[in-house]
């Protein structure tokens, strides 16, 4: 797609509703952007390239914007393959053209891409380094582990445009209809949810900046309320729930561990608890359960007993959670077993690595099939959950 940004800045980027799995793990049922943008000065400058799954259609889109124009610069913010997979191609294309990126990016760059000749073609940047295009200067921010090493962040003082990266990014192509939110929580917490401390830190950056434009390398610019998205960021990489709410996830083996999560859903409610959602790990997105996790202010987590441990979802799930650095959340534990349940203990191991977690002192154990006199335990551990 081209699309003018402001009068100089074009987006050149490109939609993939083609690909299975993205990072081949994440579904994305309405695709995926790779973003990229030109801006067109008394100098010119490429904003990243794209995933080289779709080179051709960004080579095509590049020529048309640029017409008789050559690039002088291609600014590589990340060198992670969705955005940097057809730098070989362009800058064989464009042998004048120089690349732009941090120190490391440099440094890394003839890892992914030996057959080509970086010697005299690259220039490495540091924090606050700024790029004369003539007209406007593109100043530099070094955003490390947004969401790898060598990332940086640009910043155009002159139409008050943030080029950021991975940050503010979302799933879908920009051919889908659909709200922001949802799609950039998944993609937020599964990609970059590791790394708050980074995200805080390129958050006081852009504190710092008169922004009236945000182009990231995945989904929509963002030109209006931009406190809105700013704000979701920072409650995301502060590991703090965005609503008051509980995710009940379970494991169910033969359907028996399903019937005591919805009934403990249904107990929650019936305490007038609100935003009770309930998911089933086997059949779920593991990656969308876990931005429910993140979303809400508590989690109950419930599932059966399986090779004296806990049955294989539940355990993926903690473990992304785990490898999330998943924190700051109330979480109830629910065990089913039918000789000697091990789920409890196990999912409680994993949960302990948590930081600033609060285990509610009442777990459940249910033997095979609840009974009416389990409930009075599911009660207790509902009123721990909402005290
Ligand atoms: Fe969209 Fe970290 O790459």
């Amino acid at each position: 797609m081209i699309k003018n940004i402001t009068e100089k800045i074009v987006y050149v980027g490109v939609d993939d509703t083609d690909i299975d799995l993205f990072e081949s793990q994440y579904l994305v049922p309405n695709g995926v952007s790779y973003n990229s943008y030109v801006i067109l000065d008394e100098k010119v400058a490429i904003m990243d390239t794209v995933d080289r799954r779709k080179s051709d259609e960004w080579m095509q889109n590049l020529e048309a914007v640029l017409t008789d124009r050559k690039p002088d610069y291609l600014v590589v913010q990340h060198l992670e393959p969705d955005h940097a997979g057809t730098i070989a191609k362009v800058m064989e294309r464009y042998p004048e053209m120089q690349v732009v990126a941090s120190d490391k990016a440099v440094k890394m760059m003839p890892q992914f891409f030996f057959e080509t000749t970086f010697e005299g073609r690259t220039i490495g940047v540091k924090e606050g380094d700024t790029l004369d295009l003539g007209g406007r200067k593109l100043h530099f921010a070094m955003a490390p582990m947004v969401h790898w090493p060598e990332v940086m962040v640009s910043y155009d003082s002159t139409d008050k445009v943030l080029f950021s990266a991975d940050g503010f990014g979302k799933f879908g192509a920009l051919s889908a209809d659909e709200p922001w939110a949802d799609e950039a929580r998944r993609y937020y917490i599964n990609i970059c949810g590791k790394y708050g401390a980074p995200v805080q830190a390129l958050l006081k950056k852009a504190a710092g900046l008169d922004i009236a434009i945000i182009c990231p390398l995945h989904g929509p610019v963002l030109t209006e309320n931009l406190g809105y998205y700013i704000g979701l960021y920072d409650t995301w990489s502060k590991y703090e729930p965005e609503e008051d709410g509980t995710l009940v996830a379970y494991a169910s083996i033969h359907g028996n561990t399903a019937e005591v999560a919805h009934k403990f859903a249904d107990i929650l409610r019936a305490k007038g608890a609100k935003n009770v959602v309930v998911r089933d790990l086997s059949r779920t997105d593991v990656a969308k359960a876990v931005e429910d996790a993140y979303r809400y202010s508590r989690l109950v987590v419930a599932a059966a007993s399986y090779d004296a441990d806990v049955f294989p979802p539940m355990h993926d799930f903690l473990h992304h959670l785990a490898i999330k650095n998943f924190s700051k959340r109330r979480i109830g534990i629910i065990e089913n077993g039918s000789w000697a349940p091990t789920a409890g203990r196990a999912m409680r191991a994993i949960i302990d690595g948590f930081k600033g977690v609060e285990v509610a002192e009442k777990m459940v154990t249910i033997m095979s099939r609840m009974k009416p006199e389990d409930v009075p335990a599911l009660e207790t551990l509902a009123d721990q959950m909402l005290a």
